[in-house]
């Protein structure tokens, strides 16, 4: 463990796709005024950037040199709206679609790609501190954080929401579309080898079904102030 990671402290914040945590996790940031990682998008980002390179998804070798070699940037405005940037270009929308999720499930799956983002997300660990957003953050990438949560909720619950976050952004999908996308995606990310979707032992779970965000981010904060007294 080196000096910043003994003390910037780490909230993971782990679940399914559609869970909430994206949501969740700017909420609580915004709340502590920390930074916040949002590891889904390098993911995701990776799975464009090979798609544009014409990379075919299956080739490991060449997707771990599409992930080493990422030139992103995330850029926060006064309102903290983020806008992403894949080789200069704005890719803000276009790494949210189906499409791109489905991509960023398969690259992951890749240990090679796992461990090629491995640096670059703790390198998101900076004062004050960190709210991490993905599947492995409190398993494999901030494995010491002092507060870990795990969200779920029902698939037919997670298509729900996607749907009304993706009308919002003025993309169209179908209920049962997403359904088997999420089906599909929750096998490929908790069934593979490496760093798996699974809470870890030392999470907090938390059922999202019949809650609302103010109650999760509540509830979360209450963990905070439980366990980091002096941050709230
Ligand atoms: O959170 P998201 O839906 O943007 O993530 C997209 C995909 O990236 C997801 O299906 C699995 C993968 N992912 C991962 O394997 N590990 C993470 N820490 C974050 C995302």
């Amino acid at each position: 463990m080196n000096k910043q990671s003994q003390v910037v402290p780490v909230i993971t914040i782990d679940g399914p796709a559609g869970s909430g945590k994206g949501t969740i996790s700017q909420r609580v940031a915004d709340h502590l005024g920390w930074h916040i990682l949002d590891s889904g998008a390098l993911y995701r980002l990776v799975g464009l950037s090979a798609q544009l390179k014409k990379v075919d998804l299956d080739d490991e070798l060449a997707l771990a040199k599409v992930a080493q070699e990422l030139d992103v940037v995330f850029k926060s405005n006064d309102e903290g709206a983020v806008t992403i940037f894949l080789d200069n270009n704005d890719v803000t929308l276009d790494i949210r679609t189906e499409e791109a999720g489905s991509a960023a499930s398969q690259v992951a799956a890749k240990p090679s790609v796992r461990k090629a983002l491995l640096e670059r997300q703790q390198r998101f660990q900076t004062s004050p501190g960190l709210v991490a957003d993905g599947r492995d953050m409190g398993t494999v990438v901030f494995g010491e954080a002092p507060i870990k949560i795990f969200l779920t909720a029902s698939a037919e619950i997670r298509a729900e929401r996607r749907l009304n976050q993706l009308k919002q952004q003025g993309i169209s999908a179908n209920l049962r579309g997403l359904i088997s996308d999420i089906e599909k995606r929750d096998a490929r990310d908790t069934n593979r080898k490496d760093a798996p979707l699974i809470p870890a032992t030392d999470a907090t779970i938390i059922n999202t079904d019949e809650m609302g965000i103010n109650e999760v981010v509540d509830k979360v904060l209450t963990v905070v102030k439980r366990v980091l007294p002096k941050v709230l």
